[in-house]
Parts: structure tokens; C-alpha cells; sequence
């Protein structure tokens, strides 16, 4: 294993911390040392999911995306292939390193806008203006780096480094959204030729480690206090209401909505679903559905921007008729979103500062409430601690 220089933390120090239901000690999310072993061995090594099936339906379709980690940032193209093979690549020239292709679309070839090289669809090197002034090593050796990936349910999932097949990376996830009536509008089985969605990107980010704004992602204990005005409003937060559960390699939590929303959204009696639906897929994936106002999925994912940061994305893809809701209803909706967004980064911006104020060693936590936070620790672990091993095994 190759990774730089470890802190001084003791491993079997940290075992003892987790099992009595510890937080990860604070140096956790300060550390450049821990984001370094975080790239290492965790983002540059997961499967992420970058897309979903009906973008690539046809040859010549593509999309792009990136895999990123503290002190990384790949980009990624996806495109399907004449022969109908879909393909990931490093989304960089092999001429000077500009983008082969940009934002989504369909083409014949993959052309670098910067001087025109061209890749077919399957990124074997085309052609090259003025190629004949000679000076290059034969084109079959400078095709597009092809990435691994893989597709599961409709969901597209690439990774840097292929450290397991992606069925153990989803090991879990669809026992857990078969039984909570996840509808799954990309899967195989559901490929409608004239299933349409609108598509839409929203860019997020906010002033915490990637881990503790995770964590305010995957508990809602918070939710009574933080989000009094907002969440708390729209949606049941009470434990006998609220269900949160940990699985494999994620967690999620689903709740209804308040019985006076769910009048005013005409969700009663048997067409009731669950109001929120929220699963977190590791290292940092999330798929929302269910009866969300606006969207009818959503696929998020957040990544470290520093070891103080994170930023993100959320794509949705909105269903036209899930927009039949009272128009008032969806403005009060949306606002109480916009709201609990805010509140969530607020909050997970102080405990960074809290974090980083040198006298917050780790914290202690709730054995139900904040189950799915103690599964979050222990796959963070998991992740990092043979670095730690190893050091102890040569010492
Ligand atoms: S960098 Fe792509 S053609 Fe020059
Ligand atoms: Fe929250």
C-alpha cells in the first residue's frame, strides 16, 4: 500500500472509541493526512455512480462527469458505442490534456474542440489534423484511457480503480429499496422508449469536511431542533414515525409526510407512500424518490473540496406527471427544501468549526437515534484503518 505519511493515532485506540459509540476522533476531518489516505483509499478506489442508462440510449450518445477526491479531480466521459458497448473514459486529450467532450449530447466521434483530434466512440485515436508532419507514435497507442464501468438497476457507475465488482460496492441497496417500494424508473425492465424525464443539474457545496456534512445527510435526530420551521413541518420526525436503518454499505431513512401535507397533496389511504425517501450509498452516494415534489429521482453526490469543504451535485430527473400537485403546495414545499439545505450546511459548517478548534478530541453518540451514524464510522474505518495496521506491523 502506498500512502503518505499517517498521524499519530493508535488503531486499537480507535476500535475501542467506535465500539463504545464514539464519534471518529475530531483530526479525522482536519488532517491532510487523513483526506491524502481518503483519496487513497477510498474515492480513487469506489465504484460512484455518473449517470443513468436513458442518457446513453443510442451510439453516439455520451455524457460527461468526474470522480474527485481531496487532491484529485478526474473527468469522465461516458458514450455508447456503434457496436452498442457503453464505455467510460478519462475525459482528457491524449494530444495537450483539454476535454475530448463536454456537457452531454450525441456525436459520431469524440473530438477535442482544442485542435481537433479526433476519438472514435469506442476512443481509439481517429484522426489528427496535420498528422502527416509525422513526430507521433503510431494512433494505436494513443486512444482515450478507458475507465471500468458498470450499470445496476439503470444507474451507471464507473470507478478509477476496479477493487471489487460493482455487485459488492451495491451489496445491499436492493433489498433495501425493493422493501421500502423504491421505484426504479431506469432499471432494464422499465425501458420504455417513450420514457421521457427532464433533467436538471444543481451544483451544491458547503464549509465542512465531506464526512460531517455526510452525516448530517444520513441522521435526522437533528431534525426537531435544526429544522423546527422546515423539515420538521413537512415530514414526521418522531422515532416512532421516522425509520432509519443501516445496510451493507449504506444507510437510509424514510419518512411520511405530516398527515395536514399530505391532505393538501391528495396522498391519502391506500395511494400513500412514504413522503421522503433518502438512501446514502458509501463512499459518498445518494438516491432520493418516492413522493418528493419536482423531481421523481434524484441521484447526489458530494466530494471533498479541501479537507474544510465539500462540494456536490445533485441531478433530478423529473417525471412530467409528477408535477400534479397543487401549485401552493409545491411553493410551500420548495421553500421548506430550500430552508432545510441551508439550515444542514449551517450546522455542518460549525461543527467544522468545532472540529478544527483543537479542544473537541471526539464526541459520544445516541445507540439508535444516530445508528446510521455509527455505521458511517465504521465503513470509514474499515476503509482506512490497514494503513494504520500495516504502520503498527512494521513498527
Ligand atoms: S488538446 Fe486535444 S487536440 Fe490538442
Ligand atoms: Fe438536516
Amino acid at each position: 500500500m502506498n500512502v503518505r505519511p499517517l498521524p499519530d493515532l493508535d488503531p486499537d485506540e480507535i476500535d475501542r472509541l467506535l465500539a463504545q459509540g464514539s464519534t471518529l476522533p475530531a483530526s479525522f476531518y482536519t488532517d491532510p493526512r487523513i483526506a491524502a489516505l481518503e483519496d487513497e483509499l477510498i474515492f480513487r478506489r469506489s465504484w460512484q455512480i455518473v449517470g443513468v442508462e436513458p442518457e446513453v440510449r443510442s451510439a453516439g450518445d455520451y455524457f460527461t462527469s468526474h470522480i474527485s477526491g481531496t487532491d484529485f479531480a478526474v473527468p469522465v466521459v461516458v458514450a455508447r458505442g456503434e457496436d452498442g458497448i457503453l464505455r467510460a473514459f478519462v475525459n482528457v486529450c491524449r494530444h495537450r490534456a483539454h476535454f475530448v467532450a463536454v456537457d452531454c449530447g450525441s456525436k459520431k466521434f469524440l473530438q477535442c474542440t482544442y485542435h481537433g483530434w479526433t476519438y472514435e466512440l469506442d476512443g481509439s485515436l481517429k484522426s489528427v489534423p496535420r498528422s502527416g508532419e509525422g513526430g507521433l507514435p503510431p494512433f494505436d497507442e494513443l486512444g482515450l484511457y478507458e475507465l471500468p464501468v458498470g450499470t445496476w438497476r439503470g444507474y451507471i457507475f464507473v470507478t478509477l480503480r476496479e477493487a471489487e465488482p460493482l455487485e459488492a460496492a451495491v451489496s445491499g441497496l436492493g433489498e433495501v429499496l425493493d422493501s421500502q417500494g423504491f421505484d426504479f424508473p431506469f432499471a432494464a425492465e422499465h425501458a420504455d422508449p417513450e420514457f421521457d424525464y427532464v433533467r436538471h443539474v444543481q451544483p451544491t457545496g458547503g464549509p465542512s469536511n465531506w464526512k460531517a456534512m455526510n452525516e448530517n445527510n444520513i441522521e435526522c435526530y437533528h431534525c426537531p431542533t435544526t429544522h423546527r420551521h422546515s423539515f420538521s413541518d413537512m415530514y414526521k420526525v418522531d422515532p416512532a414515525h421516522y425509520l432509519h436503518r443501516e445496510f451493507d454499505r449504506g444507510v437510509y431513512h424514510t419518512s411520511d409526510f405530516q398527515d395536514r401535507v399530505a391532505q393538501s397533496l391528495g396522498l391519502t389511504g391506500d395511494s400513500r407512500s412514504p413522503g421522503y425517501q433518502f438512501y446514502y450509498l458509501w463512499p459518498n452516494m445518494y438516491l432520493q424518490g418516492g413522493v418528493a415534489l419536482g423531481f421523481s429521482n434524484a441521484v447526489e453526490r458530494l466530494w471533498p473540496d479541501g479537507v474544510d469543504g465539500w462540494k456536490g451535485e445533485v441531478v433530478s430527473y423529473s417525471v412530467p406527471e409528477a408535477r400534479e400537485y397543487p401549485p401552493d403546495v409545491v411553493k410551500q414545499v420548495d421553500e421548506w427544501w430550500r430552508l432545510t439545505v441551508e439550515e444542514d450546511m449551517e450546522a455542518a459548517g460549525r461543527v467544522q468549526a468545532g472540529l478544527r478548534s483543537g479542544l473537541y478530541s471526539w464526541g459520544y453518540t445516541l445507540p439508535d437515534s444516530e445508528r446510521n451514524m455509527r455505521h458511517f464510522y465504521r465503513l470509514v474505518w474499515d476503509a482506512l484503518s490497514p494503513a494504520f495496521r500495516q504502520r503498527l506491523a512494521a513498527q
